[in-house]
């Protein structure tokens, strides 16, 4: 090894990763002692002291990286993520610990979007384990370029070269795919501090550094200070008539004042008059710092715009295709909308098509129709606006996205956009000569659906039925649209899974939609057991226009009842996901009209349906 110590190369982001079987805290442990630069402080506090002060270069590289866990903690994710920070003469280095357990990919997800590089550590007696290649995985689709195998209790298998040797082989036959420009296998002792901070006796074969030596040395490219200017708005600043700026933190690049910038999504275009920093103003700010920047000219700009340079503009789609990490107990369905925030943007967005699942243990690509938790897949996603974005192989910060679960506020998923979908660029909706009020007038009606949810056989179907009925007698124009019937039809592909009966309501939805668009009021009765899916209906059609009547008859009664026999076969083990046996039904928080069956007539209902709405 040559002894003059390597030049300063500022900071180090490190990832590590593995369980505590691994021996993951002996080796943090033995690399802070044995650098002898132990500091307490959590990284937080240190971050938030050095963004006080007013630091600058690598202290703003801090700030930067807790300003994004604050924005995570605004959204209530909960991450247990920690932060320690050393230094020695040739660097100094943040250790991102995630706690190793498989559930907790979230956090070791959270952990590798802020890290250059990652120490994989595996146990020598065990060899690669599944974990391991997930890990891997997850590192590279989260943009890590940089790995060290750390090959731990190297003792134990008595510091055997083959050991080595065959662990390394079955790590870069996994690995060859992942696009790692460095890997460097460390055969280590955190327990003994064998190749931690110092080359060991006991593996004269090893040839390589040790491990703190490399986390010195190795090159990391600083992407961020490379890239286009991006400055994703995050609040439009108007403190009175005469001064507008636009606050956010420089996701990429360097700006300057006279700078020629383009609202992404709009096209409009302005140049830079000012840029205010915590102290005055600044002549020109890089990425990390969070300013104020004022425009020669009035732009409609909201939070969530981006701007960047004319000449180099960010793809702006609605709809795209990302990798996907799910990190929910509650598998995702394509076709349920979740929230998505892309930077400063809030919006929202539902998959459209799973083009593959991931199999993190041979990077084999599997067709799947739903993503269980910690399970990776290429996905469509749609949304509801359009969004300004970077594939996430070019820019980390702009082209990353998470989907929150619209009752429980956790965040279900970390996106990493792979490429925007063309599809989306080429349609424009069709402007018509006839719209949806004329066609109402026409009818002399407000259109509207009446969408009746509830058990099989609560009396959905019969009261909908009455109900549609006596429309018919006022002269109204109605539809009936009826489970039973349209699985028959339009819906005969899909049986009773979570995922068929999310694309089911989705496609009567639609349908649903169509026919308040031509004026109509339709009539839907679908058991429809998930919220998710009747508010996504709900959102589908005007202000007032969904009527969700839950049509309230317990379990008890429906099987009481049985019309169909259904419940008897189910009960049999006939019929797998019977809803109320053995698939959920959520019942509505806020139904428009709720109707207690049990001790009342079919007519009775339908009366009160009638009274209910009249128009
Ligand atoms: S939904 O859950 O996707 O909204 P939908 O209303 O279309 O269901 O269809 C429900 C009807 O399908 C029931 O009324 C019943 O007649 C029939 N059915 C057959 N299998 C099942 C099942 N496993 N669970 C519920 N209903 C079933």
């Amino acid at each position: 090894m040559d002894s003059t110590p390597p030049a300063p190369r500022g900071l180090l982001r490190v990832l590590t990763c593995g369980s505590v079987d691994d021996g993951k805290s002996t080796l943090i442990g033995r690399m802070l002692h044995d650098a002898q630069q132990i500091m307490d402080d959590t990284f937080a506090t240190l971050a938030k002291d050095s963004r006080k002060h007013g630091t600058t270069g690598d202290d703003t590289d801090l700030a930067l990286l807790v300003d994004g866990l604050e924005a995570e903690r605004e959204q209530g994710i909960t991450i247990d993520v920690a932060y320690r920070f050393f230094t020695t003469p040739a660097r100094s280095f943040i250790l991102i610990d995630s706690p190793g357990h498989e559930q907790h990919t979230r956090n070791m997800a959270t952990g590798a979007s802020n890290s250059d590089l990652a120490i994989i550590l595996v146990d020598a007696r065990k060899g690669l384990l599944t974990q391991t290649r997930r890990h891997g995985a997850i590192c590279s689709l989260l943009g890590i370029r940089h790995v060290v195998l750390a090959v731990n209790k190297f003792d134990l298998v008595g510091f055997d070269q083959a050991v080595f040797d065959r662990i390394v082989a079955d790590w870069t036959g996994f690995a060859a795919e992942l696009g790692f420009v460095s890997m460097q296998p460390i055969p280590v002792s955190a327990r003994f501090g064998d190749n931690v901070t110092r080359l060991s006796a006991n593996t004269p074969w090893y040839r390589g550094p040790s491990l703190l030596e490399h986390l010195e040395r190795v090159q990391v490219e600083d992407a961020a200070g490379t890239l286009p200017f991006r400055f994703p708005v995050q609040w439009v600043n108007r403190p009175g008539q005469d001064f507008r700026g636009y606050t956010g933190t420089i996701a990429s690049g360097r700006i300057a004042v006279g700078d020629a910038v383009v609202v992404a999504a709009s096209g409009r275009q302005s140049r830079v008059a000012r840029i205010l920093g915590p102290d005055g103003d600044l002549p020109a700010a890089v990425h990390g710092q969070a300013i104020t920047i004022c425009l020669a000219d009035e732009l409609d700009i909201a939070r969530g715009d981006m701007l960047a340079p004319v000449a180099d503009r960010p793809e702006v789609a609605d709809q795209f295709a990302a990798q996907l990490l799910w990190m929910d107990e509650t598998a995702m369905l394509p076709g349920r909308q979740y929230l998505a925030r892309l930077g400063h943007l809030w919006t929202t967005a539902s998959v459209t098509a799973i083009k593959h699942r991931l199999d993190v243990t041979d990077l084999s690509q599997q067709p799947g129709r739903q993503l269980a938790l910690n399970e990776i897949g290429l996905c469509n996603l749609s949304l509801a606006s359009r969004a300004a974005f970077d594939p996430y192989a070019e820019n980390r910060a702009t082209g990353s996205l998470v989907l929150v679960d619209r009752d429980s506020h956790r965040t279900v998923a970390a996106g990493m956009i792979a490429f925007g979908l063309r599809r989306a660029a080429n349609i424009a909706p069709e402007a018509v000569l006839v719209n949806k009020a004329a066609r109402a007038a026409l009818n002399q009606q407000k259109p509207a659906v009446l969408w009746f949810t509830g058990l099989s056989g609560s009396g959905k179907s019969t009261i909908a039925k009455l109900v549609e009925q006596a429309l018919h007698r006022q002269g109204r124009h109605t539809y009936l649209l009826d489970g039973d019937n349209l699985r028959h039809g339009l819906n005969r592909d899909l049986g009773f899974t979570d995922a068929d009966r999310v694309e089911n309501i989705r496609r009567v939805g639609e349908v649903a939609r169509l026919f308040v668009d031509a004026g109509m009021i339709v009539l839907c009765s679908f058991i429809s057991p998930f919220r998710a899916e009747r508010r996504m209906v709900r959102e589908l059609v005007g202000p007032g226009e969904f009527i969700e009547i839950f049509v309230d008859t317990p379990l008890d009664e429906c099987m009481r009842r049985d019309p169909k026999g259904l419940y008897e076969k189910a009960r049999a083990g006939r019929i797998p996901n019977f809803t109320g046996l053995t698939s959920p039904y959520e019942p509505p928080e806020q139904p428009e009209l709720r109707l207690l069956t049990a001790d009342r007539s079919p007519d009775e209902c339908a009366r009160e349906v009638l009274d209910h709405w009249a128009d």
